[in-house]
């Protein structure tokens, strides 16, 4: 049998990768796709859309810390370097657990900063660095934010009979908000005694 006249290039083309690849997307943000676990439809879109918020709030939050671990200045920046970065990993979990959550509820979660810059309650902090205790404030609001609506969002659940949500929100954000509240809240104490 005589054989064909190999074509190097023919061959190396279709090796190539395929790149700019462009395509509708194959489901548009803020549209749920009902999955079979129980919930109506009007119980998933609320919680997406709550949850979206807590991302949208979370990640700043959790990008908070990382400035903040990274901008230190003064006699604790060794204590306080390491517990911003537990904050930071903690945080990071959260939004983890929430994206996660919103998909499985047939939603859609936001990722990138572009999306959380226009969603987030949390006021923009300056590029600069900022000095101990205003950093710890800004991070007691963020975290008071957090908790407002973590705590209004978990009773809707509650009341949609969406144990899952419910059980996130409170067993995961309150709780971990509320912890790291009172270990960064305990720094911006005046401990001198009264004279
Ligand atoms: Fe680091």
């Amino acid at each position: 049998m005589k054989s064909l006249p190999i074509d190097a290039d023919s061959i190396a083309r279709l090796a190539a990768p395929h790149v700019n690849q462009h395509a509708l997307e194959i489901q548009p943000y803020g549209r749920i796709v009902k999955l079979p676990n129980g919930l109506s439809e009007s119980a998933c879109l609320e919680a997406v859309q709550n949850l979206n918020q807590l991302l949208a709030d979370t990640i700043t939050l959790r990008d908070l810390y990382r400035k903040h671990h990274w901008q230190l200045a003064g006699a604790t920046f060794s204590q306080l370097h390491a517990l911003f970065d537990k904050h930071y990993e903690e945080q990071d979990a959260i939004v983890d657990a929430i994206a996660e959550r919103i998909q499985s509820l047939g939603g859609v979660s936001i990722a990138v900063g572009h999306d959380v810059a226009e969603m987030t309650l949390i006021p923009r902090p300056p590029k600069g660095r900022e000095a101990v205790q205003v950093q710890i404030s800004r991070m007691l609001h963020a975290h008071e934010i957090i908790l407002r609506e973590a705590r209004a969002m978990a009773r809707r659940a509650v009341e949609h009979g969406d144990d899952g949500t419910n059980d996130l929100i409170v067993g995961s954000v309150i709780r971990t908000n509320e912890r790291q509240v009172w270990f960064i809240a305990e720094h911006v104490v005046e401990v001198s005694s009264p004279t």
